[in-house]
């Protein structure tokens, strides 16, 4: 039997001309697989007929858009996941859910081979490919763009020669990468760090400053899930689908950010994440409501850990599989609802409330009904600052000598 190989396929022009070129150079049989994950954009069946017009011996595409909402962005929520503390890892996070697609399609279509579009320069090409050699570590991975210096030109060239059906004519004027849980742009006029975002840029959001009535929003999680917006239920995905348009309507969630890539280079990225700004801001704060002090300073670096993990490529390594649990624990109280006042690129939180919560009114009030007492304080405030004492006596006693 003819040997396969599996290319993680978006219809554009890298991968098309890849398709013909790995078949050449491999002699294996190219199988396609597009993964919807929410990027919007062509029609996935338009797509998939592109990847048979240009030599696949089969295409197929996965409608994984509630996988990833579910095991890969609410994750990301319950962690407060954010890279450099502002990058929600839109990319990060759907590269590892491709690479469970890329290695189930290697096994069911006799594949010993995958491949990736992935240049040499970035994160991405390590999260497919330590998340493959997790996964399934007999599969080796090519990556044509990086491993034979593809370049635009030559992939152009290779189109023109073949006949491909592709649209060669126009050049997008930025690298875009988007799915349900945000949209990553980079390159062009941006690789000049001074310059600033033009209109352009933007396809998720509205330009914040433009005045617009606020909108507001109540949020309902249930152990750390988000499961109703307004009263009326929602699954994750939806969830994250309505408030993009809701938040991406109020210019929630842009960002312009100088990143630390893996593979050690600064890079200019401009992000928009509105559904994934709200509902981190909505998250976040219902923790505070209803998290246990050490537990929720504990998970702050927890958060921190895994979220780096994450952008490393490390998703399917034991610490961030152990971090997993902690985090899973985590949500056990983080019930109840959030009101969210969205406006001017800003979602504010402007009330909570849970069952689960640890706000005591009777503990913190400073009107009548206090049932907090005071005197206790004046013994606990001596002994807490008893260490420190000690050492400032000691200090002043070996000064005078
Ligand atoms: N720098 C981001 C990350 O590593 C986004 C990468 C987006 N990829 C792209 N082809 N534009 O997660």
């Amino acid at each position: 039997m003819t040997d396969r190989v599996v290319l993680a396929y978006s219809g554009g022009l890298d991968t098309s001309v890849a398709i013909g070129w790995l078949a050449e150079r491999t002699g294996a049989e190219v199988v396609a697989v597009a993964v919807d994950i929410g990027q919007g954009g062509e029609d996935l069946e338009t797509i998939r007929r592109r990847a048979l017009a240009c030599g696949a011996v089969e295409a197929v595409v996965v409608d994984a858009r509630d996988e990833f909402a579910e095991q890969y962005c609410l994750p990301a929520l319950q962690a407060n996941a954010l890279y450099m503390d502002r990058y929600p890892l839109v990319s990060s996070l759907s590269r590892p859910l491709i690479v469970t697609h890329l290695v189930a399609a290697a096994a069911y279509h006799g594949a010993s081979q995958v491949a990736h579009g992935c240049t040499g320069k970035g994160n991405d090409q390590v999260r497919f490919e330590v998340g493959v050699g997790a996964l399934a570590p007999q599969l080796e991975v090519i990556a044509p763009v990086r491993d034979y210096a593809w370049t635009r030109d030559k992939a152009i060239a290779y189109c023109d020669e073949r006949g491909l059906p592709i649209d060669v004519t126009t050049k997008a004027p930025y690298s875009i990468d988007q799915n349900v849980w945000g949209r990553a742009v980079e390159t062009g006029a941006l690789e000049d760090i001074w310059n600033a975002p033009t209109a352009d840029v933007y396809a998720y959001t509205a330009d914040p400053a433009t005045p617009r009535p606020a909108d507001e929003v109540v949020v309902s999680f249930e152990h750390g899930v988000p499961v109703a917006l307004d009263e009326k239920p929602v699954s994750v995905l939806e969830a994250i689908e309505q408030l993009n348009t809701r938040a991406g309507a109020q210019g929630v969630g842009r960002l312009d950010l100088v990143e630390d890539r893996l593979v050690g280079i600064k890079s200019r990225e401009v992000y928009e994440a509105p559904g994934a700004a709200a509902l981190m801001a909505a998250h976040a704060e219902l923790e505070n409501v209803t998290v246990e002090r050490d537990l929720a300073r504990f998970k702050k670096t927890t958060d921190q850990r895994w979220t780096e993990l994450v952008y490393d490529g490390l998703w399917f390594s034991p610490l961030k599989q152990a971090l997993d649990a902690l985090l899973a624990s985590s949500q056990q109280h983080v019930s109840g609802d959030i009101r969210l006042v969205l406006h001017g690129g800003r979602a504010t939180v402007t009330g909570r409330r849970s069952p689960a919560s640890l706000y005591d009114f009777a503990l913190a009030t400073y009107d009548e009904g206090d049932s907090f007492d005071q005197s206790l304080a004046k013994g606990f405030v001596e002994l807490w600052g008893l260490p420190s004492r000690l050492a400032a006596a000691r200090n002043q006693r070996l000064a005078g000598q």
